[in-house]
C-alpha cells in the first residue's frame, strides 16, 4: 500500500484519520508545529513525521518538498491541520494579524501542499486528496452567516479550490480525487469536549474518501462531504 500523508496528524481529526489508514496498511507520515506532540503520536502510531509551522508558507513549501524527495510521492494526502479564529473575529472587529493568521494556516498552506504533493499525485494518475473543510464555509445552509469571519472565509476558499481543482484534474478521470469534507461538531481541542461526535465518527467520511473503492463513470469526486453524501456548497 503506499503512502499516506496527513497533516495535523499529531490529535483530533487528523489523529484519528491517520490511525485509521495506518490500520487498514499504508504507510503513514504526520504534519504538525508542535515537535514534542506530534513525536509523542507518530511513535505511538508507529508513522514517520515532520514538524513545521505551516503559517510559514516558505517553511511549507521546504517541508512537502523534502517530504516528497525523501519519500516519493503520496497516494493520499489528507489535510485535517486548522485553527479556529478568535471568538469575536466579526469582518470589522477582525485585525490584519488575526486575519493573516488564520489564512494562513486554514487556506495557504492547503494550496501549497496541493501545489507540491498534489501535482506528482496527479502526473502518478493515481492520488486521492481530502481536506476537512467545515459547514461553517458553506455558501448555504448553515454556512457563511456572520461571525468567524477568517475562519469561515478560509473554508469557503477550501471549498473553492476544491471545486476548481477538480475541474483542473478531470474530475476523476485522470486518476486523481480531490474532495472536501465537513466532520460535523466533533469532540477534539477544537470542537470542545460537548461536541455530539466521536473522533471516529468525525473522521468516518474522510477516511471512506481517501479508501473507497472508485469508478470514474459512476462515482463522483470534486464536491463537499458529510456523513459519505455530497452536500450543497
Ligand atoms: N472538531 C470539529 O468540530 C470540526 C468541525 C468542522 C471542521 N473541523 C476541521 O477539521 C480539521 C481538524 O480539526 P480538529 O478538531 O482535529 O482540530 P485540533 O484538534 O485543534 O487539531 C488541529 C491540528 O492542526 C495542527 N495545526 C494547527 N496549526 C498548525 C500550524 N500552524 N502548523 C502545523 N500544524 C498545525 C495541530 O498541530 P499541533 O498539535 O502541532 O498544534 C493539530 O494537529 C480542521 O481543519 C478543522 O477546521 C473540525
Amino acid at each position: 500500500m503506499g503512502l499516506v500523508v496527513v497533516t495535523g496528524g499529531s490529535r483530533g481529526l487528523g489523529y484519528e484519520t491517520a490511525r485509521a489508514l495506518k490500520k487498514a496498511g499504508h504507510k503513514v507520515l504526520l504534519v504538525a508545529k508542535d515537535p514534542e506532540r506530534l513525536a509523542s503520536s507518530a511513535k505511538t502510531l508507529g508513522c514517520e513525521y515532520r514538524a513545521v509551522d505551516l503559517a510559514d508558507i516558505d517553511a511549507a513549501r521546504a517541508t512537502f518538498q523534502e517530504i516528497l524527495a525523501s519519500f516519493g510521492t503520496p497516494e493520499i494526502l489528507v489535510l485535517a491541520h486548522g485553527v479556529m479564529s478568535e471568538k469575536m473575529s466579526k469582518t470589522l472587529r477582525t485585525t490584519n494579524e488575526e486575519w493573516r493568521r488564520v489564512m494562513a494556516i486554514n487556506l495557504d498552506s492547503v494550496f501549497t501542499a496541493i501545489n507540491i504533493l498534489g501535482a506528482p499525485m496527479a502526473e502518478a494518475r493515481n492520488g486521492r486528496i481530502v481536506i476537512y473543510s467545515a459547514c461553517l464555509g458553506r455558501m448555504s445552509g448553515p454556512g457563511n452567516a456572520g461571525g468567524l469571519a477568517p475562519y469561515r472565509i478560509s473554508k469557503a476558499g477550501v471549498n473553492a479550490l476544491v471545486r476548481n481543482m477538480a475541474h483542473e484534474t478531470g474530475h476523476g478521470s485522470r486518476g486523481l480525487l480531490v474532495d472536501a469534507i465537513c466532520p460535523n461538531h466533533t469532540r477534539t481541542d477544537m470542537g470542545g469536549p460537548d461536541a455530539p461526535l466521536s473522533v471516529e465518527e468525525g473522521a468516518d467520511t474522510a477516511i471512506w474518501l481517501a479508501t473507497r473503492a472508485f469508478d470514474p463513470a459512476a462515482d463522483k469526486t470534486g464536491f463537499l462531504w458529510e456523513e459519505r453524501r455530497i452536500i450543497e456548497w
